[in-house]
């Protein structure tokens, strides 16, 4: 049994991919981390020239991935909110998925059919309201990962949502700006110091929350 752990967050080890890492270690089996970082991934272009053979035809790094999405029994995706949705790097993979919708033995239907899922959901707003959204920041992201998962008919065992730092803590503008998120958070006269930063760590009840969900993964494959 073997779980993939996808992150689409553009920077490397920060909170998406901790996350990741966090929910694949409870699973108690086999995993693999792979991050989207630097990697140049185009979303799928419609060239059908998967439909026979449900291989990618589009050159670039999503290949060696998509080899690994088949041969994994799990996946986890892990996400950030970018502009009130889902990154367009964890998009644009997201969207190559198509290949896999036509069953090259000819049956028909989604050959991810039937494995399992978890999300990894991050947004720097955390529990803020996405003004004209239902969700909070950091569910929105995942969200739209879940509906990635449904339609390629990937059972979904869990989520967990957690706070990102916005890069307003480290622009160098963060202090002054109108639209500063740490101003937004702290109020116009924050003074931006280590501690303030959002980061999984500080988030204890979150990463117990992935290392229930990773166990919960784990104990589902094992069954
Ligand atoms: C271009 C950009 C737009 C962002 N927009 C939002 C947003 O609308 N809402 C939000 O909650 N966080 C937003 N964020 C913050 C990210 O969700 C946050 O930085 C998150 O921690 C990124 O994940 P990472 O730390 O794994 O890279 C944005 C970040 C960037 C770079």
């Amino acid at each position: 049994m073997k779980v993939l752990g996808i992150s689409g967050s553009p920077r490397r080890d920060q909170t998406t991919d901790k996350l990741v890492k966090a929910i694949l270690d409870a699973t108690g089996l086999e995993t693999e981390f792979i991050s989207l970082a630097g990697k140049k991934m185009n979303g799928c272009i419609c060239c059908l020239g998967c439909i026979t053979d449900n291989v990618c035809k589009v050159q670039d790094d999503y290949l060696p991935v998509m080899n690994k999405v088949l041969n994994a029994d799990a996946i986890v995706v892990g996400a950030p909110n970018y502009f009130g949705r889902l990154n367009a790097l964890t998009h644009a993979f997201l969207e190559r998925w198509y290949c896999f919708r036509h069953d090259a033995t000819g049956k028909g239907g989604m050959r991810l059919s039937g494995k399992l899922g978890a999300v990894a959901s991050v947004g720097g707003g955390g529990e803020w309201q996405m003004p004209g959204r239902e969700n909070r920041m950091y569910e929105i992201a995942g969200d739209d990962v879940k509906g990635f998962f449904a339609y390629n008919e990937i059972e979904i065992v869990g989520a967990v949502n957690v706070q990102g730092a916005v890069p307003c803590f480290t622009c160098g503008y963060g202090e002054l700006c109108r639209v500063s998120g740490a101003r937004m958070f702290f109020g116009n006269d924050v003074k931006i110091t280590e501690d303030i930063i959002p980061c999984l760590e500080k988030q204890p009840d979150v990463l117990q929350q992935a290392r229930v969900l990773g166990k919960a993964l784990g104990e589902r494959l094992k069954k």
